[in-house]
C-alpha cells in the first residue's frame, strides 16, 4: 500500500469554496499555484474588440469588456476574462470551425484556470478545429469587477466562506451556520458589487464573447453548474445555438427556487458503488475492506459515530496539524463520490487508517491556510468564494431570514437522504442575502426549441446531479437528447469513456446526435490493483476499433484532473 501513499498528496485546502478539500493527485495540479501568479491580468487593458495576449505557454488571454447593466449598455463596464488554446488551423481556413466556449462549474469556478490547465487536452478531445475557450463567469477571480466582501484575506478567514457544513456535526451546529450567514450577508451587503452578478447576465455574456469572434451561434460544453448556464442560454437565446453540451445537469427549477433538494437521489448510489467496489477488489486493492458491502457501511457508520463526539488529531509537519472532526470527514467521503476512479483507493486508505487509529496518516500532507500577503495587489485575482455565494443567492428566489425557517428546511433535507443534512447549508448560506434589488433577471422555466439540438449528459450513479435531472432537462428542450454513461461519479469526466468521447467529438464535429437510449460504458477499475500500472480494461466493455483509436487518454486524465480541481474546491 505504501507505493499509492507515496505517489498520493491529499492536500485539505481551507481557502476559499464550499466544499473546502482540494485532492492534488496528479503532477498537473502542481503547475496551478504557478499558474496564478505566471501572468499578470492587471497588464491588459480591458477592450472593447477581443486583444490576445500570450499567456500560459501556448494560450492566449484578452479582457472584453461587456455592459455591466444590459439595461444600460453605454454604463458601466465588466471585463469579462478570457484565455484560449487556438485552434490548429487559422481563422480563416474552411477547416476553422470556431470557438468552443467550457465551464467547469462551481457556480464560481474559474474556465480561466480550467483552460490554462488542460486547453490543449481539450483541443484533443473536441478536435483541433476549434478555438478552446475558458472565461471566468463576471464576478469571478480574473473577471472584474470581482465579487469580494471582505478587505483583507485574514478577515475573511476570520468571516468569510459559509462552507458547506454537515449541519449534523454538533448540536449547534445549525444555529452557528444560520448565525454566520446572517454576519456574513451583511458584509456582502455594506462591502460587495454583487447585484448584476447572475447567470442571466452571464448567459449575454456569452453571446457578446461569440459576437467579439465574429460569429453568431454558441459552442458550448457545460458541467455540472455549467449545465444552468448552457440551459439558461438556450432558453434566452433558443436561435443563437450552434452545438450545446451540457453534463452532469441540475435540476435548474430547484436551483431557481434556491431548494437545493433533487441534487442527492443517487448519492446512496454512488456510495453503494464503494462499498460493492471494495468488497470486489479485496484487501490488496481496497484498504478499508471487509467481506460484504453491509460489514464496510457499518464501519463507516461506526467511524463517523465515533469521529463525531471524538475529532482525530493529525499532528504532521510544520504547518500542518489538524483535527480530522465530523464535519470534514463527511464532506471528504461526499466529494470522494465525485471522482471514484481517482479517490475511492486513496481514500479508502486514510479510512482505514482512521479507524485502526493510526496517529500518523501519511497521505495527509497539509497546505497553509493563509498568507498575509505583503502586496495586496498580488491576490485581486484570487478565486474567492464570495462570488459563488453572490451566483447561488443573486440566482435563486429570496431565502427567509428566520432561523425557524432554516430548521425546517434542514429537517426536510434530513429526511431526503443522510447526506441532507450537507446539502441544507446551501440555501441556509442565502438566510439574511441582502435583497435590495428587485429580481428581475431570468429565473426560468428553462425550456426552447433551439437552433440545434443540445446533447444532454448523464452519469448512473452521480452523487450530486442524479440522471433524474438529465431526463427532465431533455423534456424541455426539442430534439435533445440524453446520453448516459454508466458509471458512479459527477459528470463524464468522472469516468474515461472512449464511447461517450466519441459522441461528444461527432456531435461538436459533425452535428451528429446519439440515438436516445444509449448507455456508454467505462474503462478502468475502482480499486485498481496495486501492482498494476494505467489503465486496467474492464472486460465486458466493447467498443469498437475507431472509438477506441480516438480515445487519448493523457488527454482526458488532464481534463479530469483540471476539473476535479476546480470542483472539488467547490460545490457542483
Ligand atoms: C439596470 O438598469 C435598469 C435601467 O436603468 C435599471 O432599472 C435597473 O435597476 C438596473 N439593474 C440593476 C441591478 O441595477
Ligand atoms: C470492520 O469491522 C469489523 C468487525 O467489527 C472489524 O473486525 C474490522 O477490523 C473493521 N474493518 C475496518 C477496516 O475498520
Ligand atoms: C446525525 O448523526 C447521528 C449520529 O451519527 C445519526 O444517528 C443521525 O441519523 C444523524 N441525523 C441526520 C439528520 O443526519
Ligand atoms: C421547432 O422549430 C422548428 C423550426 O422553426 C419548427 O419547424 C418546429 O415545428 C418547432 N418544433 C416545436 C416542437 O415547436
Ligand atoms: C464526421 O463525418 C465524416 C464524414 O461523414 C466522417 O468521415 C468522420 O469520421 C466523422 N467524424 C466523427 C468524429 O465522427
Amino acid at each position: 500500500m505504501s507505493s499509492t501513499y507515496t505517489k498520493l498528496i491529499v492536500g485539505w485546502v481551507a481557502l476559499a469554496g464550499l466544499l473546502v478539500l482540494g485532492f492534488r493527485l496528479n503532477p498537473i495540479d502542481y503547475a496551478v499555484e504557478n499558474i496564478q501568479h505566471e501572468f499578470s491580468w492587471a497588464s491588459i487593458v480591458p477592450s472593447d474588440k477581443l486583444e490576445w495576449t500570450d499567456c500560459y505557454s501556448a494560450h492566449q488571454c484578452a479582457r472584453l469588456n461587456v455592459p455591466l447593466n444590459y439595461s444600460e449598455p453605454e454604463g458601466e463596464k465588466a471585463a469579462i476574462a478570457l484565455t484560449r488554446y487556438p485552434a490548429a488551423v487559422p481563422a480563416d481556413s474552411p477547416l476553422y470551425r470556431g470557438p468552443v466556449l467550457f465551464n467547469p462549474g462551481g457556480p464560481g469556478g474559474s474556465g480561466v484556470d480550467m483552460i490554462a490547465l488542460a486547453g490543449s487536452a481539450l483541443a484533443v478531445m473536441v478536435g483541433p478545429e476549434f478555438d478552446i475557450i475558458g472565461f471566468d463567469p463576471r464576478g469571478v477571480s480574473h473577471s472584474t469587477p470581482r465579487v469580494s466582501f471582505f478587505e483583507t484575506n485574514m478577515e475573511r478567514n476570520a468571516w468569510g466562506n459559509p462552507s458547506l457544513t454537515d449541519l449534523n456535526s454538533s448540536s449547534d451546529a445549525l444555529g452557528r451556520f444560520w448565525a454566520r450567514a446572517q454576519v456574513y450577508n451583511r458584509f456582502a451587503a455594506e462591502r460587495g458589487s454583487y447585484q448584476h452578478i447572475n447567470t442571466d447576465n452571464t448567459a449575454r455574456d456569452m453571446l457578446q464573447i461569440v459576437r467579439a469572434h465574429g460569429r453568431e451561434k454558441l459552442q458550448y460544453w457545460g458541467i455540472s453548474y455549467g449545465s444552468v448556464l448552457g440551459a439558461v442560454f438556450a432558453s434566452m437565446f433558443p436561435d443563437k445555438v450552434e452545438r450545446i453540451v451540457i453534463d452532469g445537469v441540475v435540476d435548474a427549477e430547484n436551483y431557481f427556487d434556491a431548494l437545493w433538494s433533487n441534487n442527492l437521489l443517487d448519492t446512496d448510489k454512488a456510495l453503494q458503488a464503494f462499498f460493492d467496489g471494495c468488497v470486489a477488489a479485496g484487501p490488496e486493492a481496497c484498504a478499508f475492506h471487509a467481506p460484504t458491502p453491509e460489514a464496510i457501511f457499518k464501519n463507516l457508520t461506526t467511524l463517523f459515530k465515533s469521529i463525531q463526539t471524538r475529532p482525530i488529531p493529525v499532528h504532521g509537519p510544520p504547518g500542518g496539524s489538524r483535527l480530522i472532526d465530523y464535519d470534514l470527514l463527511r464532506r471528504l467521503v461526499l466529494a470522494t463520490l465525485y471522482w471514484p476512479y481517482s479517490l475511492f483507493s486513496p481514500v479508502a486508505a486514510l479510512l482505514a487508517a482512521l479507524a485502526r487509529g493510526d496517529e500518523a496518516l501519511p497521505i495527509l500532507l497539509p497546505i497553509p491556510t493563509f498568507e498575509c500577503p505583503n502586496d495586496p495587489a498580488e491576490h485581486q485575482f484570487d478565486n474567492v468564494a464570495d462570488s459563488q455565494v453572490a451566483i447561488i443567492c443573486n440566482d435563486g428566489r429570496a431565502v427567509p431570514s428566520g432561523f425557524d425557517e432554516a430548521e425546517k428546511h434542514y429537517q426536510m433535507m434530513a429526511k431526503t437522504s443522510s447526506w441532507g443534512s450537507i446539502l441544507a447549508s446551501v440555501r441556509i448560506m442565502c438566510s439574511g442575502w441582502p435583497e435590495d434589488t428587485p429580481k428581475r433577471h431570468f429565473q426560468g422555466p428553462v425550456t426552447g426549441n433551439t437552433s440545434f439540438p443540445l446533447l444532454i449528459i448523464g452519469n448512473t450513479a452521480d452523487p450530486i446531479t442524479p440522471l433524474q435531472n438529465a431526463k427532465k432537462m431533455s423534456k424541455a428542450f426539442t430534439g435533445s437528447v440524453v446520453l448516459t454513461q454508466d458509471c458512479p461519479g459527477h459528470t463524464s469526466l468522472a469516468g474515461a469513456s472512449p464511447c461517450t468521447w466519441g459522441y461528444i467529438r461527432e456531435y461538436f464535429l459533425n452535428g451528429t446526435l446519439p440515438d436516445n437510449d444509449i448507455v456508454c460504458p467505462v474503462l478502468g477499475s475502482l480499486f485498481p490493483n496495486p501492482g498494476a500500472s494505467g489503465l486496467q480494461e474492464n472486460e465486458q466493455t466493447v467498443f469498437s476499433a475507431a472509438r477506441r483509436d480516438m480515445f487519448n487518454f493523457e488527454a482526458f486524465e488532464t481534463v479530469q484532473s483540471s476539473a476535479r480541481r476546480s470542483m472539488t474546491n467547490f460545490l457542483l
